[in-house]
């Protein structure tokens, strides 16, 4: 165990969080089908386990954002990387990022999806740091609140390490 990191939320709270829901949006969504959104890189994790866990039809595609470079700290300019790759006009969207915290990214993606004409667009994130929001975003699904500080693992990184970790842990 690294001895830079405090473990926050441990692999089975994830696991059992994870899926109620899956469970949740399985009911929500009953007799539909989505389209899973996974921003990357930080969703990837949290999105393979969670899309798991859901039981009604679901179709993946990813969108690539930028906001922080390698920094901890936020930055309000959100960039598109890479695109989704299916159409979605007329689909119902699940967005599906691993942490929300000022707003900055969730909302650049929720508007740039939402350009596309889909049917509607929920949003399920791992982790909620309320503190820091700057944006007031509407979040359908939280997995977890947190306070305010910087965690990684379970797909979060620091400077792109950690991504790998079974838990989520804050740095010291
Ligand atoms: P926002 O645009 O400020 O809401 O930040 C969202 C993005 O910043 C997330 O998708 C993460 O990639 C990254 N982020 C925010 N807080 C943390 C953290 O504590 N650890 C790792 N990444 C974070
Ligand atoms: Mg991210």
């Amino acid at each position: 165990m690294n001895q830079n990191l405090d473990i926050l939320i441990t692999e089975e709270s994830i696991r059992k969080r994870v899926k109620e829901l899956g469970e949740k949006i399985s009911s929500d969504y009953a007799g539909r089908e989505i389209i899973a959104i996974g921003i990357l890189k930080g969703a990837w994790v949290f999105m393979s386990d969670l899309v798991r866990e859901i039981e009604i039809p679901v179709i993946c595609d990813f969108i690539g954002v930028s906001s922080y470079g390698d920094a901890a700290v936020s930055s309000e300019r959100v960039k598109l990387i890479s695109d989704i790759r299916i159409p979605i006009n007329g689909k119902e969207i699940l967005l599906i990022d691993d942490i929300i915290d000022t707003g900055f990214s969730i909302n650049f993606v929720k508007g740039y999806i939402k350009s596309m004409n889909p049917a509607g667009i929920k949003v399920c994130v791992l982790l909620d740091k309320p503190s820091r929001r700057k944006l007031d975003i509407h979040v359908d699904y939280t997995g977890f609140t947190i306070p305010d500080r910087f965690v990684v693992g379970y797909g979060l990184d620091y400077a792109e390490k950690y991504r790998n970790l079974p838990y989520i842990a804050a740095i010291k």
